[in-house]
């Protein structure tokens, strides 16, 4: 029986130390010290043994048991920890190898121009608001003093929603006045950036769908004199401070009097050219005092306050600026024209 366990001790130990994984080292666990596995074979044939011998081979058997176990466990560390290592080095990260090259875009020039716009007026200490662009006409034409019947209410010009015309998409940016002077009490300075939409062909020049800037003035005493400084302050930052400025009457039914601003021609400085198409002056903007009775309309008391009120449209600025010849270009998302701006 001697030799038998010595074989076993022999046979077990060489295979643990050969087992090449963890679950063919479990199955030798089993086959040496399990319940029906070879140790406990030997154990159950001692009674077969004299009085003298048993407590030898007992002893023998102990001694062999722990010696395999501490073999299965010197094992099974030392696989755990090569797969340790062999797994470190295969999710290893080479944090010196250059990245992936993020792409990088360029603002749009309409953005850039309506960026410039909104820090000009934020500088002066305005505020930046909001409106809808899908609009009620009671704001975008009634109570702008724009009656029924007026061109612009026109199916032909306007994006009606609803069949009775109470709604619409907004054709100006100028709904907003109505919207902050019937919710703030004045002083009032705010300008109002956004999409505007009005039934027109697109062609170099005009597009279904542009973008304006609006911008109103509320408080005690504010005169034209405060327009033309404001405008003439806004013209000389976006094209320079030679720019020369001419405000011309015009007519707009929410302000009273109205006017147009055109400046002169950079080409040809006034001799009219071909840029200005021989005028000698670029039309950029409508303006005007705030009519009373828009005023009156928001609950703002003509008598006691007054104020003045201009848009400008942002594509016109844009193309100006960046010398862009065609409208379209603006909305094709053709990035090969919209790189030239990063
Ligand atoms: N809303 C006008 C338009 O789209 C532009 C305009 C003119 C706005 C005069 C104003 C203004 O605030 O006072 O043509």
């Amino acid at each position: 029986m001697k030799n038998k366990l010595e074989s076993i001790r022999e046979e077990s130990l060489r295979a643990i130390r050969e087992a090449a994984d963890l679950s063919g080292l479990d199955a030798l666990r089993v086959q040496y010290l399990g319940k029906k596995g070879s140790l406990s074979a030997v154990l159950k044939q001692l009674g077969s043994l004299s009085a003298e011998e048993r407590p030898q081979i007992g002893q023998m058997a102990n001694v062999i048991r722990a010696s395999i176990e501490d073999a299965l466990k010197a094992r099974t560390e030392a696989l755990q920890s090569a797969l340790l290592e062999r797994k470190l080095q295969e999710e290893a990260v080479d944090v010196t190898i250059p990245g992936k090259k993020v792409e990088l875009g360029a603002r749009h020039p309409l953005q850039i121009v309506w960026d410039e716009c909104v820090d000009i007026f934020i500088g002066m200490g305005f505020q930046v608001a909001e409106g809808p662009e899908i609009e009620l006409s009671e704001y975008d034409f009634d109570r702008l003093n724009i009656p029924e019947g007026h061109t612009v209410r026109e199916w032909t010009d306007t994006f009606y929603i609803t069949e009775d015309e109470k709604v619409h998409l907004r054709c100006q940016t100028s709904p907003v006045q109505v919207r902050v002077m019937e919710k703030q009490t004045p002083p009032i300075r705010i300008v109002s950036p956004g999409r505007v939409f009005r039934k027109d062909e697109i062609d170099a020049t005009h597009s279904p769908m542009f973008h304006q800037m609006e911008g109103l003035v509320v408080d005690k005493g504010i005169t034209m004199g405060d327009l033309k400084g404001t405008l003439n302050v806004m013209l000389k930052r976006l094209y320079g401070p030679d720019t020369v400025t001419r405000f011309r009457p015009h007519h707009f039914p929410f302000t009273e009097p109205s006017c147009e601003v055109d400046v002169q021609c950079f080409e040809c400085h006034g001799e009219g050219c071909r840029v200005c198409k021989g005028e000698g002056w670029i039309e950029v903007l409508g303006a005007g005092m705030v009519h009373p009775r828009v005023l009156a309309g928001c609950g703002i008391d003509p008598e006691e306050y007054s104020g003045f009120a201009f848009g400008v449209g942002l594509e016109r600025l844009a193309m100006r600026r960046f010398s862009i010849s065609d409208l379209r270009l603006m909305f094709e998302n053709d990035v090969r024209f919209l790189r030239q701006f990063s």
